[in-house]
């Protein structure tokens, strides 16, 4: 117990991600608030999450759906105000839950007043706040470097004679890092929402917070094919996972810090498990939670898992914190990936591992890609990149609430279309005990009774077969988490009294994509 009353409150937590535009929209434009996110936190309370990590709020031109920054100290007013931010907050903290906002260090809009002033002239103040550089003697961009979103990372301002950096949309210019009094101001921006009560960050984009221009241009990538889209056509080794970055890393830590050292600050990153450990410092003194979207890239089968989930439990440093995530607003949902037969499973999975939980809006309903009309396509992937799957529209559409139009979500049309199967509404869920939703309450609600499923060991994690199996323990109480990924019946191999079944069975072969978990 004492050992329990030490934990901060991250490593017992379930985060869920909020993707505010498609939560719930309280004014009838079509697009979610933050009012709305209100009105439907007791959705989330009878869930049974215990953090929820807003997507960007703050004013933005909307050309990278909010991951373009105009101003990072205020509210965008397509979400409210900052008076309805402070509402929601205090709302979050009546229903006992915490409150993570997203921090976009790595570039700001070219509607940023920084940009606007450094674009002025080669000696401006904030010039050096972004990323400038001569073009090459023959005018090209100085290296070959591919953006994200399709076409080169560098955009060349003819006012200035020079190119500036975006690792996103031209409209994304990157902030240069290496610039202290750049670094400074974002370490207010922290501060800002801090002193309004934030319980942390997710912080966006890190690996690529420092690309380094003067290690010029990026090795084609032997691997690549067309599908992986052409920023993958090279290996982006200038750019991602520049050694500074830890640094900063820390200094952010510092900041928190300064308010408690619960404050969370969660890195999004995409790299090799190996990449993936540095950003956790040395003795926790930078991301408590690097992001680990081991999951969101696997191959579903029993024995690729069990060797993936051994692998990275015994990379993590010393004394650090694992977290799972199985989906988010830049990925394709679960249930679309694996099949909706084994969604259940996936969830299982996701709150029974040692480690932190990400829960994506809308996959507590199990819900799936929405096909997008070529006329309805909001991303600028898709746009840029069409008809190849790379965009993102199909796991950002709104949740239904309701049945019938605007699907409770909205009195007005929605920014993009709603799923409209009533399976996957909240309501006709609420109202079935064999729901998806009525069984990840469930799941989360054994998760909270049982330490083992949150503070305990991970022990025994092989591969029977198509099933999954792994142990938790937590002072003297073990249970074993056995998952049938396959297709066929199978005997569950390590057997006990059963708690939570996929399937509402409790003895028996594993059904296909069953799951149980059962006490020694
Ligand atoms: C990662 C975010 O999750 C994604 O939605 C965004 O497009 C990029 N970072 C750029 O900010």
């Amino acid at each position: 117990m004492t050992h329990q009353a030490t934990q901060p409150w991250w490593k017992e937590g379930v985060i869920y991600q909020i993707y505010p535009r498609s939560f719930m929209d309280s004014t009838g434009d079509g697009i979610g608030d933050l009012e709305g996110i209100r009105q439907r936190l007791p959705h989330l309370v009878d869930l049974g999450i215990d953090a929820i990590w807003i997507s960007p709020i703050f004013p933005s031109p909307m050309k990278d759906a909010g991951y373009d920054v105009a101003d990072y100290c205020d509210i965008d007013p397509l979400f409210g105000s900052l008076e309805d931010f402070e509402r929601l907050s205090a709302a979050v903290k009546d229903a006992g839950l915490k409150l993570l906002l997203d921090f976009v260090p790595s570039h700001s809009s070219d509607q940023h007043p920084w940009f606007l002033e450094a674009r002025q002239s080669r000696d401006a103040d904030k010039r050096d706040w972004y990323v400038w550089r001569d073009p090459l003697p023959d005018g090209s961009p100085p290296t070959n470097w591919i953006s994200e979103f399709a076409g080169p990372t560098w955009t060349f301002h003819p006012e200035t004679g020079q190119y500036y950096l975006h690792v996103f949309l031209p409209e994304q210019p990157a902030l240069n890092w290496r610039n202290p009094e750049l670094r400074a101001a974002m370490y207010d921006v922290m501060r800002f929402w801090f002193d309004r009560g934030v319980d942390g960050f997710r912080v966006d984009a890190l690996e690529n917070l420092m690309p380094n221009p003067d290690l010029g241009d990026n090795p084609p990538n032997p691997d690549w094919v067309e599908s992986m889209g052409p920023a993958r056509s090279h290996l982006a080794v200038n750019i991602k996972h520049q050694p500074e970055i830890l640094a900063a890393g820390r200094d952010m830590r510092a900041v928190a810090n300064e308010y408690d050292p619960e404050r969370l600050l969660v890195g999004e990153i995409y790299g090799t498990t190996e990449q993936l450990m540095k950003y956790y410092g040395e003795n926790h003194d930078a991301f408590q939670l690097p992001f680990n979207f081991l999951l969101i890239e696997a191959v579903w089968e029993a024995e690729p898992l069990a060797g993936m989930i051994r692998a990275y439990e015994a990379a993590l440093p010393e004394g650090a914190w694992p977290n799972w995530v199985l989906g988010n607003h830049d990925r394709p949902r679960i249930a679309s990936r694996i099949g909706p037969w084994r969604a259940r499973l996936a969830a299982m999975l996701l709150l029974t591992l040692r480690g932190t939980p990400t829960l994506y809006q809308g996959d507590e309903l199990g819900m799936e890609n929405v096909p997008i009309p070529p006329e309805a396509v909001q991303d600028p992937w898709e746009r840029n990149v069409p008809g190849q799957g790379l965009g993102r529209d199909p796991v950002r559409t709104p949740i239904a609430w309701e049945t019938g139009p605007g699907a409770g979500f909205t009195t007005g049309t929605p920014w993009l279309p709603i799923d409209p199967r009533p399976e996957v509404a909240v309501e006709t869920q609420q109202a079935d005990p064999g729901s998806m939703l009525a069984f990840q309450k469930a799941l989360l609600a054994l998760r909270k009774r049982e330490k083992a499923l949150t503070l305990g060991d991970l022990t025994g994690v092989n591969a029977t077969g198509e099933v999954l199996h792994y142990r938790r323990t937590f002072e003297g109480r073990t249970l074993a988490v056995t998952l049938n990924l396959g297709e066929t019946a199978a005997p569950c191999p390590d057997p006990g009294t059963c708690l939570i079944s996929t399937h509402g069975n409790d003895s028996g072969d594993l059904a296909p994509g069953e799951g149980r978990v059962l006490a020694q």
